[in-house]
């Protein structure tokens, strides 16, 4: 098993996982010095992209974003998320899981779970390919953003669905907008770690969309903290910059090349 793989497996219940997704180089190497995962999601149909939601994102785009995230990382597990259609049958995943992993280097993808793919997730692990699961709400096959696993019998029915995830050898596994209680539920089950995005501190560990919690995104749910307002600190370089050429005060002689 991949040395890094086996060292996030190993802080279950010992410390708390932080991941953090990047769709780039420069954001990748700062994430890297802190984050144990690094994720490059294909939420970057919102936010890079501007699109309603993450189903036109390709193989190539997630490509594309990985090769420029890898060059940031030195020390953190990469994951990469395989995008909607990429992996509709054991082949064609096999195939593209294989692409992703050669062409970008990344240590491991990410599957969204619909209920039916667990098979797949085994084809996969049997060819080498570590995978990350991911259940609750699964943008690229639910369209309502809602808290999920909240009733009883909806608890036992994610409950199971992350014990097959299990079950057909995922390194760990990713819990969004999932009921505290059924977080806590799921996490105490299974020996593999649970990543929660908006579902409580129960999990072993947590990831936001770093331009989320940047507050440069636009899109702030209860679920997310707001560490920094990016957005302020863009402007008011981008105003200054704007009066001083404006005022012909930038460039000034120190911005001047040497002839
Ligand atoms: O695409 C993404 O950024 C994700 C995280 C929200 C877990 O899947």
């Amino acid at each position: 098993m991949n040395k890094k793989i086996k060292a996030i497996i190993d802080k279950k219940n010992k410390s708390q996982i932080v991941s953090l997704t990047a769709y780039s180089k420069n954001i990748a190497k700062i994430l890297d010095k802190y984050c144990d995962i690094i994720l490059v999601g294909d939420s970057m149909a919102n936010v890079l992209y501007g699109l309603k939601n993450t189903h036109k994102i390709t193989l190539e785009n997630i490509i594309q974003h990985s090769l420029s995230v890898k060059k940031g990382v030195k020390k953190s597990l990469l994951v990469v998320d395989m995008p909607k259609g990429s992996y509709k049958d054991a082949n064609s995943a096999k195939k593209n899981a294989k692409n992703l992993m050669r062409s970008t280097g990344c240590d491991a993808v990410k599957i969204e779970s619909n209920k039916m793919n667990y098979k797949i997730i085994n084809e996969l692990i049997k060819s080498k390919i570590p995978v990350m699961g991911h259940i609750g709400f699964t943008p690229q096959f639910k369209k309502k953003f809602r808290i999920e696993g909240a009733s009883e019998k909806k608890m036992k029915e994610l409950l199971n669905e992350a014990l097959l995830i299990e079950k057909a050898g995922a390194f760990s596994i990713v819990l969004e907008c999932v009921a505290p209680k059924t977080s806590k539920l799921i996490t105490s089950q299974l020996s593999i770690p649970t990543i929660g995005i908006g579902s409580s501190s129960y999990c072993d560990g947590q990831i936001l969309v770093t331009d989320d919690m940047l507050g440069i995104s636009g899109f702030y749910p209860k679920f997310v903290k707001r560490y920094a307002s990016v957005d302020a600190v863009i402007e008011k370089a981008v105003k200054k910059y704007t009066r001083d050429v404006r005022l012909k005060k930038f460039p000034n002689k120190k911005n001047f090349l040497n002839e």
